[in-house]
């Protein structure tokens, strides 16, 4: 076997920690930094940080058989390594542009601690462009010698391993042979094509893959609220449209949109850049719009049936699901978030369940959190689903029916059947259909 590479990832949140346990996995020798004293401490102890299926285990085999290790000193991590990945944050400002003072801060460590030549790799999401300022940091700080690379990461929270293991395609923006030749080697055991471009346009590739899969879903969100003015079927129409090729079948799943830290802030972003570039953002500041259309759609959904009853006041609603997708406890931007404040505005009463996402939540949303999904359920006026978790796709739903005060579900993710909904006796809404 090849000898592995020593590498330092700066940031060890859902993409540094699993892009640090993965290449440690691959047999490279492997420092995970955070500025998180807390999260590093834990770490240490094998206590994860977030929930990822199936990473826990590889890092706690990494960590046994020594090939990976966590620190707070970047610049002992720099010392230690030839390649250092840069995975830390770059949050939206107010006015959607990114706030890129973490990864300036951690490039300004890297090159005042360089020992000796050093590949600084960027994975974090950034505006194109970003790159060639970090290089200038780098230069005024540095002594060695370096080389810069972009290398965005395509995994999905979720499924974070599978994703980083299998890639579609691996994307290495770099002017430097060497750098180009030492990342391909590293990437060689994943198997995956292998892209090379100049730097800016792999900083455009990773933003505009966010923007066009944000785009199909709005898109197909779009067509679901005219699906229910006209009487078809948005499961029908996007089955339809997605066997077309040139289209394909996913991320055509109608349902109260996207959240998470990356469509979101990524759709902003690049809005920004083309204001800032002079060109028209329109077409993107739509597929947002339509983000939040959907969820009020919904919510107003829900209070329209209940003005019936005298509105939502006093109401039981229970809550199925708080993550922003299923697999993971990120709440960040999570459409659930928004539902429930605007159902907590109308003074109804929210009893949540999430199977991996009610620490998080609890820090941020004050209502009461049910150990399992049937006591959230249980002498509830309306049961909402808002992540589609496969527990609430095999839950019994007779059981759920006979602990309701009323049978009524609003599904935000269309995972039921209509037709069985309906023979089970229940009122169901859903989106689209
Ligand atoms: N989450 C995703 O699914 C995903 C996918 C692809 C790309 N990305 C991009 O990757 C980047 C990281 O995203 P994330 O979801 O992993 O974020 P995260 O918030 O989970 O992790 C970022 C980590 O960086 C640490 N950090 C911040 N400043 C630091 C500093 N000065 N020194 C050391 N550590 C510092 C934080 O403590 C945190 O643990 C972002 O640019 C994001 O857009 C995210």
């Amino acid at each position: 076997m090849e000898m592995g590479k020593n590498i330092a990832v700066i940031g060890s949140g859902y993409v540094g920690l699993t892009t640090g346990t993965c290449l440690a996995d691959l047999g490279n020798k492997v420092i995970c930094v955070d500025n998180n004293e807390e999260k590093i401490a834990g770490l240490k102890n094998c206590k994860i940080p977030i929930f990822e299926p199936g990473l826990e285990l590889l890092i706690k085999r990494n960590s046994l058989e020594k090939r990976l290790e966590f620190s707070t000193d970047i610049a002992d991590a720099t010392k230690k390594s030839d390649l250092v990945f840069l995975c830390v944050g770059t949050p939206p400002k107010e006015n959607g542009e990114t706030d890129l003072s973490a990864i300036e801060n951690v490039t300004r460590e890297i090159a005042k601690a360089s020992n000796g030549y050093k590949i600084i790799v960027q994975k974090s999401t950034v505006p194109v462009n970003t790159a060639v300022g970090l290089k200038g940091i780098m230069k005024q700080y540095i002594k060695t010698e370096f080389d810069t690379a972009v290398n965005p990461e395509f995994l999905k929270e979720g499924s974070a391993v599978y994703d980083f293991m299998n890639p579609d395609r691996i994307v290495i923006g770099t002017e430097s042979e060497k750098a180009y030749a030492e990342l391909a080697e590293m990437y060689k055991p994943l198997n995956a094509p292998i892209l090379h471009t100049d730097i800016n346009s792999a900083e455009l590739i990773k933003h505009l893959s966010n923007a066009m899969l944000a785009q199909k879903i709005s898109t197909i969100n779009l067509i679901a609220m005219l699906c229910e003015k006209t009487n078809a079927d948005i499961e029908t129409v996007a089955k339809g449209v997605g066997m077309d090729k040139r289209i394909g079948p996913d991320f055509l799943k109608a349902g109260i949109g996207y959240g998470g830290f990356c469509f979101p802030k990524d759709l902003d972003a690049l809005i920004y850049i083309l204001k800032k570039n002079g060109l028209d953002s329109g077409l993107f500041e739509k597929v947002r719009d339509i983000n939040y259309d959907i969820r009020n759609h919904f919510a107003r959904k829900i209070s329209e049936r209940f003005d019936k009853e005298g509105g939502l006041e006093g109401k039981i609603i229970g809550i199925l699901g708080l993550a922003f997708k299923p697999n993971t406890d990120d709440i960040r931007l999570a459409p659930s978030t928004d539902i429930i404040n605007k159902l907590k505005s109308k003074k109804a009463k929210i009893k949540a369940y999430d199977p991996k996402a009610m620490e998080n939540s609890r820090k941020i949303l004050e209502m009461e959190y049910c150990d399992n999904l049937y006591s959230a359920a249980e002498n509830c006026d309306a049961l909402l689903i808002l992540t589609e978790w496969q527990e609430f796709k095999d839950m019994d739903l007779t059981r759920i029916r006979g602990s309701m005060k009323k049978p009524l579900i609003f599904d935000g993710r269309n995972i039921y059947n209509k037709e069985r909904m309906k023979n089970l006796g229940f009122e169901y809404y859903c989106i689209g259909r």
